[in-house]
This record gives C-alpha cells, sequence and structure tokens, in this order.
C-alpha cells in the first residue's frame, strides 16, 4: 500500500490514491467509508433523496458511484430525523453506496426567499411554507451528520453571478469562518468535510480564499462559485487558477459542473469530482447527450430513426429501444420517456468519465480529448 495517502480526520476510513498522472488530469481511487470510488467521477444529483425517476438499481447498473443528497431539501421535508431514523441516507434511499451532501448554503441562495445573511447563517422563508428558517455552519453540520453521507460540505455563501468585488470579498472571509465553525462542531469520524474555495472569477479573490482555506487541512476541497451564469472563458481561467493550487494528494470537487465539455476540460485542469442536475433536467426536457452533440427527441428527425440513441451506449434504453420509439414517447408525453432520457445520459456522463480514466491511464488524455471534442462540436448544439 506504497504511496497511499490517509486523508481522513483522526480517522482511517478516508484514503485518497492517485494511480496515474496525464499533465495535469490524473485518475485516482477514493476510500469512502460505504466503498471505493475511481475518480474522475461524476456525481447524480439526489436533491429529494431521489435521482430524479431512476432507481437504486438502475443507478448501480449504469456505474453511477456516489450520488449527491441535499440539506436545504430534505431538512426542510421531510426533516433529517425521518432520514436518521432510517439509518441515514442510505437506508432510506436504499441506495447503498457513498453519498456526498451539499451543505445548504447555495440552495438558500437559489431557493430561499427573503434571504438575511448575518455573521451567525442564513435566515429565510422556506420555498415549501413560507415559514422562517435560519441555516447556520453549526445546523448544516447536525442536519448533515443526521443524513450520515459519506463526504459533507462546509456551510458557504456563493455569491450570484455578477456581483460586486467588495462582496465577494467579505463573502468569502465569512466563509472561511464558518469553515472553521462547522470544523469544530463535527463529531462524526466516519464522516469527511470538505471544504468549499470561494472567490467568484476573481484571481486575487481566489488566492485570498486559498490561502485562509488550505491551512484548515480538510481531507478534500471543491470549488465553489462557478458555473454561476459567469462566461466559460471565465470560469475556467478560474478552475484552472484554483485547482493547481489546491493539494495534490486530496480530492478535487468541481461543484455544479456539468455539461460533457465542461466534464473534459475540467479533467484535463485536474479536477476529479463532478455534480450536475443537467443530464437528468435535459432527459426530462427530451434531450440526449451523444458525442455528436445533443440529440433533440422533441424535433421530427427523430421519429423516422431506427436506430438507438447512441450507438455505442450500453445503457437499457440504447439497448432495447429505437431514436423513433422514445420519439414517440415523448411526444405522447409518457413518463417512460424522461425516464430513459435521464438513465441514458447519466449513463453518456459516466461512460465519458470512464473513458477518460482509460485514456489518462494510458497517458492518451490529450489526444483522447481533442478528438472527443472535434467530434462532439462538429455536430453541435
Ligand atoms: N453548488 C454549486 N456551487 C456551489 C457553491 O459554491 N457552494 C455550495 N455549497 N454548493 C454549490
Ligand atoms: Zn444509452
Amino acid at each position: 500500500f506504497k504511496g497511499l495517502k490517509r486523508i481522513g480526520q483522526n480517522t482511517e476510513m478516508f484514503e485518497f490514491e492517485i494511480q496515474r498522472r496525464d499533465g495535469r488530469a490524473r485518475t485516482a481511487t477514493f476510500l469512502t467509508p460505504r466503498g471505493e470510488v475511481k475518480t474522475p467521477m461524476f456525481m447524480p444529483v439526489g436533491t429529494q433523496g431521489s435521482v430524479k425517476g431512476i432507481s437504486p438499481q438502475e443507478l448501480s447498473d449504469i456505474g453511477s458511484q456516489m450520488i449527491l443528497g441535499n440539506t436545504y431539501h430534505l431538512m426542510l421535508r421531510p426533516g433529517e430525523a425521518l432520514v436518521a431514523a432510517h439509518g441515514g441516507l442510505p437506508g432510506f434511499t436504499a441506495y447503498p453506496g457513498p453519498f456526498l451532501t451539499d451543505s445548504g448554503g447555495f440552495q438558500v441562495m437559489s431557493l430561499g426567499h427573503m434571504r438575511k445573511i448575518t455573521e451567525e447563517g442564513v435566515t429565510f422563508k422556506s420555498h415549501l411554507d413560507g415559514s422562517l428558517v435560519t441555516l447556520t455552519p453549526e445546523r448544516s453540520i447536525e442536519v448533515q451528520e443526521a443524513l450520515g453521507a459519506d463526504v459533507i460540505m462546509a456551510f458557504d455563501e456563493c455569491p450570484p453571478y455578477p456581483a460586486e468585488r467588495d462582496y465577494i470579498g467579505r463573502s468569502l472571509e465569512r466563509t472561511i469562518r464558518w469553515l472553521e465553525r462547522c470544523q469544530t462542531v463535527k463529531t462524526r469520524p466516519d464522516q469527511a468535510l470538505f471544504a468549499i474555495v470561494q472567490g467568484g472569477v476573481h484571481q486575487d479573490l481566489r488566492q485570498r480564499s486559498l490561502d485562509l482555506t488550505l491551512p484548515v487541512g480538510t481531507p478534500g476541497f471543491a470549488i465553489g462559485g462557478l458555473a454561476v451564469g459567469e462566461p466559460k472563458d471565465q470560469m475556467f481561467p478560474a478552475v484552472a487558477f484554483t485547482a493547481e493550487r489546491l493539494p495534490e494528494h486530496k480530492p478535487r470537487y468541481l461543484m455544479g459542473v456539468g455539461h460533457p465539455e465542461d466534464l473534459v476540460a475540467g479533467i484535463a485542469l485536474g479536477i476529479d469530482m463532478f455534480d450536475c442536475v443537467y443530464p437528468t433536467r435535459t432527459g426530462r426536457f427530451g434531450y440526449a447527450l451523444t458525442d455528436d452533440g445533443r440529440l433533440n427527441m422533441n424535433s421530427s428527425a427523430p421519429r423516422r430513426q431506427l436506430q438507438p440513441l447512441d450507438a455505442d451506449c450500453d445503457c437499457y434504453a440504447c439497448r432495447h429501444y429505437t431514436r423513433a420509439y422514445l420519439a414517440h414517447l415523448v411526444r405522447a408525453e409518457e413518463m417512460l420517456a424522461p425516464r430513459m432520457l435521464s438513465l441514458h445520459n447519466l449513463r453518456y456522463l459516466h461512460r465519458l468519465v470512464e473513458r477518460a480514466r482509460a485514456a489518462i491511464a494510458e497517458g492518451t488524455f490529450q489526444s483522447w480529448a481533442a478528438t472527443w471534442s472535434q467530434r462532439y462540436f462538429k455536430a453541435g448544439t
């Protein structure tokens, strides 16, 4: 087990071992209490304790590794105590593998109404019943300990885009103080707390956030505050700048990303973990991801096409159905349509990271990524 890095806080339940590097890209195994995952990886989003329309058996079949859950939604409904009564998210959802929960910082900003942010935390009106709720670093950790994910996230503030530079600066300082409060109240040794680096698209603010966050020494680091509407040509320089300053031997998580091309670009910059609602959401809207770009199943062409969504895909939908049948289901608004398109899209992203891992292992990542991009953007939507 030489070269194996123990990254947990007074625990040996978490290990992150890099197998191969290719440029800045790397492939690694991340050991968590509920099993080992291979990185780079894409995490399906199960906001309400369910990846919309997809069963745990299907998730396992398509190669999902770690599932994301949300503090904000689950604390409001059904309440974390009920989840805890099932033994946490794995018992509640019947997905036995590793979980990661987001802290609620981001969801409060995008979903809560009439937010008031103070040093103490964020008070907001619930999007469900309008009641006043306060989320603090202490409360976020309390909820995340009850939900029982393997990886939990620090309670942070993710400023919107655009935001005043001064505001982003003050906000990232507060996020550090909140991180320290999260560390202090955390009790479970079987959960790894990841810090979140903020700073928007500003290099000096990213540096300031790194300077304050890295010494906390959490077992993993996330890059937050991106994919909030800024142009991609501002997002990727910020990802590159931050990723190359994060510790080599700890997992790096780019939050809320993304689209297939963003995964490929992020992996090239040394990102290990991604999550996004995109594959399931775009599937519900009738779109299928392929190596030739995004296929619109609401359009007329697929209605006559007898080939599968994607000839290279091994998902249930591609093994059994023609585009014509699936386009018919979309048109008839059958519930199987969003289910099958979501299943295929998740499998597409899992297969994309599997191919990236194989290319990294062979030392051919750059040429693989160039070939993939050329084909993906040629058809382009
Ligand atoms: N999801 C996407 N971006 C962010 C972020 O900056 N913080 C948190 N907590 N979640 C996110
Ligand atoms: Zn498929």
